[in-house]
C-alpha cells in the first residue's frame, strides 16, 4: 500500500500548483462524472463571422451589419454561420463615475443614447431578429491588446488612465452583466494582453499612460507564467457568465494563444480555446496553427473545442487565386473541429469564395454530432492523413500535402481502422466523385492540396469502437502532466509581425506529454514488452481518463508500462471504475513485464474512469491502454 500514499502526497502538491482550489484532493479519485466543460451552447463547434481578420479594429456598424446581412443573403447563415462577433475596437471608454463600459457610438450609431450611457441592445436585437447571434470582445486584464500591441490601429480606448481601462479586471461581474443581461450578447471572446504586456518597466507605464500589471503570462516561457493565477481569472469570468446567463445560451471563448498551458486546461473552463498565436494569411502560419491542435484530439469534446484561430480563407495565400490552399485551410479546420469563424468582408465575397465557405459536406463534417476531432493516422512534415469518426460510424479522411511540390500518398485501410481485405468506398467531398479500393490506394496530390473523402468500409472492430476512434467521448480529466512541457512538434514559421528579428520561434506551448490517441504522450509507437499497438490511448502514469459509455457492455484493453518509459522500476496499477465504483484492477505492472488483458463488464455504466496509479514525484512515464475499446 506504500505506493498509494506516496502518490497521494505527490499529487496533492501538484494540485496546489496547477489547478484551482475547487479541485479534488486526489485527482485520481473517481468522481463518476464527466468533468470537461459542457455547460454552454457549443455542442458542435461554433460557426459565424468575426470582424478582426477582415477589418482589424477599424470596425463600424455598417461593416458589421453588412457582413451580417451577407451571412443571411448568401445562405451561409442557414448553413450554420450564426455568430456575428465584434472584436477589438468597439469600445470608447469606461465611465469613471460608476465603471460602466461605453460603446463607441460614433462608429456604432445605433448604440447612442440620450444620456450618453450607450447600449448595444438595438444592435443585438437586430441581429437576433435576423436569426443570428451576437458576440463581443474583452480582455482579462485592465487593458486591451490594441493598447498593448497595436496602438497605432484605429479605435483605441480614450480618456484618462482609468477611463482607458476597458478590460474585465476588477469589473468582471459588472461587465458580464452589462454585456449579457443588459446588452443581450451571446458570446464573449476574452483576450489576455492586459496581464501580459504592461510590466512596471514598460515605458508607457513609466510615462504614466497605463497602470502596471506585473505580467502573469510570458508567452515565451511556461516557467515565467503563473498558470494557476491565469486559470483562476478565467474561471471567475466563467462563473459570472453562468450567473448572468441562466438559460445557458452563451459561449465563453478563451484567447490565450496557447500560453499558460491553456492547451491542457482550456477544455475545463470554456467552450473554445485558442491553442496558438494569431493566424496570418500565410501558408507557414496556417501550418503552425493547425499543428497546435492536430495532436490534441483528446482535449476537445462536445461543449469545448480547440481553436486554431479564425479562418483566413479568401486572403493572401488562401486567396481564390490559390484554390487548393484555400480549400485545404477550410477542410482542415473542419476536420479538427475548429470553430468556423469567417474573417472576410462578406459584402465583397465572390461566388467562388462562398462555394468554399458554404460547402455543405465539409461543414457537415465539422458539425457532426459525435464531436470527434480528427486523429492523425499518418504524420510527416510533408504529408499527413487525418481520420475523423462520424456519428453514423463512417469516417471522413483528409489527405494533406503540406509542401509546394506534388506528392504521392498511399492511403491504407488500416489507417481508417477498416479491414484490409474488404472494399473501402471513398466519396470525394469537393467533386462528388466515387472510388473503391481494397487494402490501399495510391493518391496524387497537387502542391498544398487536401483530398477530402467520406469513407465506408468494414470496421476492424466489428462489435464496438476503439477509444481512439472517439476522442470526443474520452476526457483526460487528469493527464499526469505535473510540470508542463513545451510542444516541440509545431511548424515554426516566421511570424509576419516580427519577421526574422530575434531568434525565431522556440517551442513554447504546453501540452507535450499529454494524452494521445494511437501514440504515446511523446509521439512514439504504443508498445508493451515489445508488443506494439497501432490503436490505443497513450498517457502518463498518475492519470485519470473519463470515458462516456453509450450502451456498450464491455470495456477491453491490453495494459502495461510503455516501452518508452525511462524509469524501469516504477510500479503502475491500472484501475477501471464504472460510475464511481471500482470494477477491475490490474496486477501491479513494471516496465518490460508482459501486457495484461482487461475485460470488464460495463453494462448499464454511463461513465467509465480509467486510472493508472504509480509512485514517485513529478511527471511519470508513459503507460499504454492498448487496443482500448468499448464492445457490445
Ligand atoms: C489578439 C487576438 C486576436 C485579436 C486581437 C485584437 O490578441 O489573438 O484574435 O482579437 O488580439 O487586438
Amino acid at each position: 500500500m506504500k505506493w498509494r500514499s506516496c502518490a497521494g502526497a505527490a499529487l496533492a502538491v501538484v494540485l496546489l500548483a496547477s489547478t484551482s482550489s475547487a479541485a479534488l484532493a486526489d485527482p485520481l479519485a473517481p468522481t463518476g462524472r464527466w468533468s470537461a466543460y459542457s455547460r454552454a451552447a457549443a455542442q458542435t463547434p461554433p460557426m459565424g463571422w468575426n470582424s478582426w481578420n477582415a477589418f482589424t479594429s477599424d470596425l463600424d456598424e455598417d461593416k458589421v451589419m453588412g457582413s451580417a446581412q451577407a451571412l443571411v443573403d448568401t445562405g451561409l447563415a442557414a448553413k450554420g454561420y450564426r455568430y456575428v462577433n465584434l472584436d477589438d475596437g468597439w469600445w470608447l471608454k469606461r465611465r469613471e463615475s460608476d465603471g460602466r463600459m461605453i460603446a463607441r457610438a460614433a462608429r456604432f450609431p445605433s448604440a447612442a443614447t440620450a444620456d450618453g450611457a450607450t447600449s448595444f441592445r438595438p444592435l443585438t436585437d437586430r441581429l437576433h431578429g435576423m436569426g443570428l447571434k451576437a458576440g463581443i470582445y474583452s480582455d482579462i486584464g485592465r487593458n486591451s491588446c490594441g493598447q498593448v500591441f497595436t496602438s497605432t490601429f484605429p479605435n483605441q480606448p480614450e480618456g484618462n488612465v482609468a477611463e482607458r481601462e476597458v478590460g474585465l479586471y476588477g469589473h468582471v461581474d459588472q461587465d458580464i452583466a452589462l454585456y449579457f443581461a443588459e446588452w443581450g450578447f451571446d458570446l464573449i471572446k476574452v483576450d489576455g494582453c492586459g496581464v501580459r504586456g504592461l510590466p512596471s518597466s514598460d515605458k508607457r507605464v513609466k510615462a504614466g499612460e497605463y497602470r502596471a500589471f506585473e505580467p502573469i503570462i510570458d508567452i515565451d516561457s511556461l516557467g515565467r507564467t503563473n498558470i494557476v493565477k491565469v486559470r483562476e481569472l478565467y474561471e471567475e469570468v466563467g462563473r459570472a457568465l453562468d450567473k448572468h446567463n441562466p438559460d445557458g445560451d452563451f459561449i465563453f471563448s478563451l484567447c490565450l494563444w496557447g500560453s499558460a498551458d491553456v492547451r491542457s486546461w482550456g477544455k475545463d473552463v470554456g467552450a473554445m480555446s485558442r491553442t496558438s498565436e494569431d493566424i496570418s494569411p500565410t501558408w507557414g502560419r496556417m501550418l503552425h496553427n493547425l499543428d497546435s491542435v492536430s495532436r490534441r484530439a483528446l482535449y476537445a469534446h462536445p461543449g469545448t473545442w480547440n481553436d486554431p484561430d479564425m479562418l483566413f480563407v479568401g486572403k493572401g495565400d488562401f486567396g481564390l487565386e490559390h484554390p487548393e490552399a484555400a480549400r485545404s485551410h477550410f477542410a482542415l479546420w473542419a476536420m479538427v473541429n475548429a470553430p468556423l469563424l469567417i474573417g472576410y468582408d462578406l459584402r465583397k465575397a465572390s461566388p467562388a469564395l462562398l462555394d468554399i465557405l458554404g460547402a455543405r459536406e465539409v461543414i457537415a463534417l465539422n458539425q457532426d454530432p459525435a464531436g470527434n476531432q480528427a486523429v492523425l493516422t499518418f504524420d510527416s512534415d510533408e504529408v499527413q492523413v487525418f481520420v475523423k469518426t462520424l456519428a453514423d460510424g463512417g469516417k471522413a479522411v483528409a489527405v494533406f500535402n503540406r509542401t509546394d511540390a506534388p506528392a504521392e500518398v498511399i492511403l491504407t485501410a488500416e489507417q481508417l481502422k477498416f479491414v484490409a481485405s474488404a472494399d473501402v468506398d471513398l466519396t470525394n467531398l469537393w467533386s462528388g466523385e466515387a472510388q473503391r479500393f481494397k487494402g490501399e490506394r495510391k493518391l496524387q496530390l497537387a502542391p498544398r492540396q487536401t483530398l477530402l473523402f467520406r469513407a465506408k468500409g468494414s470496421r476492424r472492430l466489428a462489435d464496438g469502437i476503439f477509444l481512439s476512434e472517439q476522442p470526443g467521448a474520452v476526457n483526460p480529466a487528469f493527464d499526469g502532466v505535473i510540470t508542463p512541457i513545451a510542444d516541440p512538434i509545431i511548424h515554426r514559421a516566421q511570424p509576419p509581425w516580427r519577421g526574422t528579428r530575434g531568434f525565431g520561434e522556440r517551442p513554447r506551448y504546453g501540452g507535450w506529454g499529454g494524452a494521445q490517441a494511437d501514440r504515446t504522450p511523446f509521439d512514439q509507437e504504443l508498445a508493451i514488452a515489445g508488443r506494439a499497438f497501432d490503436t490505443g490511448i497513450g498517457v502518463l502514469g498518475n492519470s485519470r481518463l473519463e470515458v462516456r459509455n453509450a450502451g456498450f457492455r464491455r470495456f477491453t484493453a491490453i495494459v502495461g508500462v510503455d516501452d518508452s518509459a525511462v524509469d524501469k522500476a516504477r510500479v503502475v496499477t491500472f484501475q477501471v471504475y464504472g460510475d464511481g465504483k471500482l470494477l477491475a484492477r490490474s496486477k501491479p505492472a513494471k516496465w518490460g513485464q508482459a501486457p495484461q488483458d482487461l475485460d470488464v463488464d460495463v453494462s448499464g455504466v454511463k461513465l467509465i474512469e480509467l486510472v493508472a496509479r504509480t509512485t514517485g514525484q513529478g511527471n511519470a512515464d508513459p503507460v499504454t491502454w492498448g487496443d482500448a475499446a468499448l464492445r457490445r
